[in-house]
């Protein structure tokens, strides 16, 4: 048995690596990269976090579009791969991402229970949207929030805020979905409900604010609030 929070109005969805697996970008381009593709495809997203962070520390934002560009010049720096069309050709894969195989039953499934449904990303709302119609996922998306008007990246408390702002609703009426853990602890850390996704079985961060809930996919969302 789960215990499931009081008077949750809004379900609130990181993007990248929650609903949408990054991998699968350089999964699109396996071939070109041969054996090396898995270690691209994580020095990639490694990558891509810590220029958020850095980038929020020394107030200077760039939009997410460009930092995950040259975190991937980076990764293929890395592994001594010169290819400027296969580094134009992952961009364009990661404006298309696959969604991972529950979410598009899960987020129906809020939306018919009547709960408000959004992404709160680092993502640039063009990289947003695509990703969304991509997938599908418009009409069980009620909307898509980005960092990019506040210039700052998660997990500064002020992108939390945004879902508060936006739907005029209190921190523990929220419960925010995230398989990043250091995100998960961020939203916990200001007040949400957090539910931690661990796709990847790593083990809990120690940071100062722990997610009350853990599980391997979304479908424990559904558990969480009874509507099975
Ligand atoms: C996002 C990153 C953290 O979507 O995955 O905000």
């Amino acid at each position: 048995m789960t215990d499931s929070p009081g008077n949750i109005k809004a379900c609130v969805f990181d993007a990248y690596g929650t609903l949408f697996d990054v991998h699968s970008a350089v999964a699109k381009h396996r071939q070109r990269l041969g054996e090396q593709g898995a270690e691209v495809s994580a020095m990639w997203r490694t990558k891509q976090l810590e220029y958020t962070w850095l980038r929020s520390l020394m107030g200077d934002y760039t939009d997410f579009w460009q930092v995950t560009s040259e975190a991937l010049e980076y990764a293929l720096d890395s592994f001594a791969i010169a290819d400027a069309d296969l580094h134009r050709d992952l961009m364009q894969a990661y404006l298309n991402l696959t969604a991972y195989e529950e979410v598009p039953a899960v987020l129906q499934q809020l939306k018919a229970a009547g709960y408000i449904t959004a992404i709160l990303s680092n993502g640039e709302p063009g990289m947003l949207s695509s990703a969304v119609e991509g997938a599908g996922l418009d009409a069980v998306l009620d909307k898509s929030l980005s960092v990019h008007p506040l210039q700052i990246y998660k997990p500064d408390p002020r992108v939390y805020q945004l879902v508060i702002d936006e739907f005029g609703i209190e921190p523990q009426e929220v419960l925010f979905q995230s398989s990043n853990a250091w995100d998960a602890a961020g939203a916990a850390h200001f007040g949400f409900n957090v539910l931690w996704v661990n796709r990847f079985n790593q083990r809990p961060e120690r940071l100062p604010a722990k997610p009350q809930y853990e599980a391997k996919d979304l479908n424990h969302l559904i558990e969480i609030l009874k509507l099975d």
